[in-house]
């Protein structure tokens, strides 16, 4: 990998994106996503499902009813934070969100996730709601080992799958002789690559 070239960095960046959304284990796999609610920052790990590099997206899922919500309903820009520890690089991608809230997009998604793993979506308050007790706030069918399909279809309705398209990323690499930094813009046909001071 040569890092003295622009388009090779460009290149890592969407390849590292690539495999962060296909490899639960990657380092890439769980970005902070950091949003405005209108006064200051709010930020939180989200699971990176999907990138699609030819057309700059990567593709998150979320309960409809949290805050990150009403947040991108104001202001639906987003800044995304990875950090690889193993290989000293940081990529910061800031795009545009559209939601996708029981369109084809959001039930095509759904439909592919298993039934366990809709609970992120089934709890019967809103996560972030004030709450008595500590357990885990899901139905209680929920416990049950034979979770089935029809009995999880409900919860589509709290399901919303954020599209990001990245029309900014900025590349960080941490090295003991020294650092490098990129920036690379989307100015609506083709990336404008430059050096930063690191
Ligand atoms: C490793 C990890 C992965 C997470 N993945 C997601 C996710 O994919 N989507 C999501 O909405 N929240 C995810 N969360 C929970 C969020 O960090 C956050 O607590 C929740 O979304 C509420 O955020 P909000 O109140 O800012 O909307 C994850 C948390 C952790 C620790």
């Amino acid at each position: 990998m040569n890092l003295d070239s622009l388009d090779e960095i460009l290149r890592l960046c969407w390849s590292s994106l690539f495999r962060g959304a296909v490899q639960s284990r990657d380092e890439f796999h769980t970005p902070v996503m950091a949003t405005y609610d209108g006064k200051q920052p709010n930020a939180r790990t989200v699971v990176l499902r999907e990138t699609i590099i030819d057309t700059r997206t990567l593709l998150f899922f979320t309960d409809v009813r949290s805050a990150k919500i009403d947040e991108l309903n104001h202001c639906p820009f987003a800044t995304f934070v990875f950090w690889n520890p193993g290989k000293h690089i940081q990529i910061r991608a800031k795009g545009q969100l559209t939601l996708h809230h029981k369109d084809q997009l959001a039930l095509e998604k759904w439909k592919q996730l298993p039934p366990r793993n809709r609970k992120d979506y089934a709890t019967l308050q809103a996560p972030g709601a004030l709450v008595e007790t500590a357990d885990n706030h899901l139905p209680d069918f929920w416990s049950e080992e034979n979770l089935s399909i029809s009995q999880t279809d409900t919860f589509v309705e709290n399901f919303v799958v954020l599209e990001a398209v990245i029309n900014q990323l900025d590349w960080l690499f941490l090295n003991r002789i020294g650092h490098k930094r990129a920036s690379f813009e989307w100015n609506g046909t083709h990336w404008l690559k430059s050096w930063l001071v690191p």
